[in-house]
């Protein structure tokens, strides 16, 4: 039988004693790297033993109220649910269904204070080069300043910089959208190709979707990012290539998937057309900030839309790679975007910690993750529109926080980034909900929910949101065997039909999905991120991990050619693949 008692210890699932060994030695690394740490860029106005205490504080704070249960807090705080809400540009967050209490809150705060977040979002904003492992600034938000705003990277000011280049996306956008650009025989674009992979697809295709309702129904858009061939095969399949725009879309110009894609649709073009080259300009264009690997592809400098190196590629979607947002929704509505972005960055940089959006999101998340040891987090977006957003978000937090080295180079003493999930609701609670409401493991959800619906057809609205404080209810509360019982239950069932509850979530509730909102929540993501980067003290602007598959990969491409005789020095596990890959291969000609 599931009492309530041992219902809560199952999932409370803390991990104090460990993390108390960790921070042991991370005190004893983070005095002994005093001296380093003066050095970086970020460096922290805590002292270690202050940071090293705002954590010990945590943990005797989470010995004491982590079997606390949302029932109780809620039953001894009647104004809880419209106490611990928060607005901020035009979002709403309720954080009250999170196991906090004012002091949990107020110990988070003490922890991002000792971590110096403070002080690093202004070394951010004023262009410090905090990304230390690449010596860059990491300047998103310069991509959406006002025109009047200064910031600058080595005594220069790259605000012009960004407006010249946005100037010249609305000009072609608008030409695009008009029918003005033509094809080189002089047909109008139906379909834009934007060929791009990670950052250089998942924003664009994002916002694609997020904005469906704003664009110019008469262009289509295909996005292909994957190196499987099929996704150029499926994704161009059936389109003229007299009217398709191709969007090469590459920070460095050089990446394999995106390069290997970009090639085929240059062969594809050709072969599809009478094969005149100089047709290329009128059918492709480059966003990068490569200009010589632009030219070396075939791409007239002319049309290339540039970024710079202190734009991450997972922060990039409102640079030059959102070319694709801007012709689908026009520079008017990408324009709006950036505001709402810009306000987003505003509060940021303004707000204080306690009343700041994304930094309580990112405190309560490290709360999960370093204190009840919960590994994930999920995403839950009841608008189909943003059926894409949590794909998006995997590669901001992931790729951003999944690190297990400090700014100084040592093992963190804490866990780090949690794996980031999710899917469109109501889908997914008829799928994995399952496991969130009677699993084992404690999954903090965010679910987010808009007022009003860009598509009003008959109760859909009512229905789908009932859904989002249904499931946020059930997920705090759950029900008790007694609740249970009292229906009727047979005895044998009890156990399977009891909801532990105590789970918690946050809800983010807007008025309706718009560009500026759009632009406001994601950045309200990619702050919340900078600030459990900033806590854990991780390099949350580079991306080493990716690097050693893709340099192994590029290796074997050449071991797989049945022709040659290479001498494999890998495992005997890869060895054998690739023999057997080779003989398959050999056998089909
Ligand atoms: O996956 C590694 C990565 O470098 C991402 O950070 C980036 O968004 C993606 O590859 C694509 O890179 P590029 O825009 O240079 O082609």
């Amino acid at each position: 039988m599931f009492t309530d008692a041992a219902s809560y210890g199952c999932i409370v699932g803390t991990r104090a004693s460990a993390l108390s060994a960790q921070l042991c030695k991370w005190f004893n690394d983070g005095v002994s790297a005093g001296a380093k740490k003066e050095d970086t860029h970020m460096a922290a106005p805590g002292t270690a033993e202050q940071r090293h205490n705002a954590w010990k504080a945590l943990e005797a704070h989470h010995a004491q109220v982590g079997t606390a249960t949302l029932k109780e807090m809620f039953a001894q705080d009647p104004k809880r649910g419209k106490r611990m809400t928060l607005t901020a540009e035009g979002i709403l967050l309720d954080y009250s269904k999170n196991r906090v209490n004012d002091e949990t809150l107020k110990l988070l705060t003490g922890l991002a204070e000792a971590a110096g977040l403070k002080q690093s979002i202004e070394a951010m904003f004023n262009g410090e080069k905090i990304n230390i492992t690449e010596n860059r600034a990491v300047l998103h938000v310069a991509l959406r300043a006002p025109k009047d705003e200064v910031i600058e990277v080595d005594g220069h000011n790259v605000v012009p910089d960004v407006h010249e280049v946005l100037d010249k996306m609305a000009a072609f956008a608008t030409r695009v959208r008009s029918g003005d650009w033509v094809g080189a025989t002089g047909r109008r674009i139906k379909t834009v190709v934007n060929i791009g992979i990670g950052g250089s697809d998942l924003g664009p295709v994002m916002a694609y979707e997020a904005l469906k309702h704003y664009t110019q129904r008469d262009l289509a858009f295909v996005f292909v990012s994957n190196v499987d061939g099929t996704d150029f095969v499926e994704g161009t399949l059936g389109l003229d290539p007299h009217e398709t725009l191709f969007l090469i879309a590459s920070k460095t110009f050089t990446t394999l998937e995106t390069m290997t894609n970009a090639h085929s649709a240059r062969e594809w073009f050709l072969k599809n057309t009478d094969g005149d080259e100089k047709a290329i300009a009128k059918h492709f264009v480059a966003i990068s900030t490569n200009a010589k690997e632009v030219a070396k592809f075939g791409i007239d400098t002319a049309n290339m839309f540039g970024f710079w190196d202190w734009v991450g590629g997972r922060y990039s979607m409102d640079s030059a790679i959102g070319l694709s947002t801007m012709i689908a929704v026009g520079p008017d509505q990408f324009k709006e975007m950036l505001e709402g972005f810009h306000a987003m960055d505003v509060h940021f940089r303004t707000a204080p910690l306690a009343q700041n959006m994304p930094v309580l999101m990112g405190l309560l998340s490290i709360w999960y993750t370093d204190y009840f040891d919960a590994q994930t987090v999920a995403i839950l977006p009841y608008d189909q529109y943003l059926k894409r957003f949590p794909a998006y978000l995997q590669q901001l937090t992931m790729e951003s926080n999944g690190k297990h080295v400090t700014l100084e180079g040592d093992h963190v003493g804490t866990e780090t980034g949690p794996v980031y999930w999710g899917e469109p609701g109501t889908n997914g609670q008829h799928s994995f909900y399952q496991l969130i409401h009677q699993g084992t493991r404690l999954i903090p959800c965010d679910f987010i929910g808009f007022y009003k619906t860009l598509n009003p057809i008959g109760h859909h609205h009512d229905i789908l949101m009932a859904n989002v404080f249904a499931q946020t209810e059930a997920l705090a509360f759950g029900k008790t065997a007694e609740q249970v019982k009292a229906e009727g239950t047979p005895d044998n069932l009890v156990p399977h039909r009891v909801f532990e509850g105590n789970r918690p979530s946050n809800t983010l509730l807007a008025d309706t999905l718009t560009p500026r909102l759009l632009g406001s929540l994601i950045a309200l993501y990619e702050h919340m991120v900078f600030t459990q980067g900033c806590v854990w003290n991780i390099d949350s602007f580079d991306q080493w991990g990716v690097e050693l598959g893709k340099v192994l990969a590029q290796k074997i491409v050449g071991e797989l050619d049945p022709t040659t005789t290479p001498d494999l020095k890998h495992d005997s596990s890869t060895n054998h693949l690739i023999q057997l890959y080779r003989q398959k291969k050999a056998a089909n000609g």
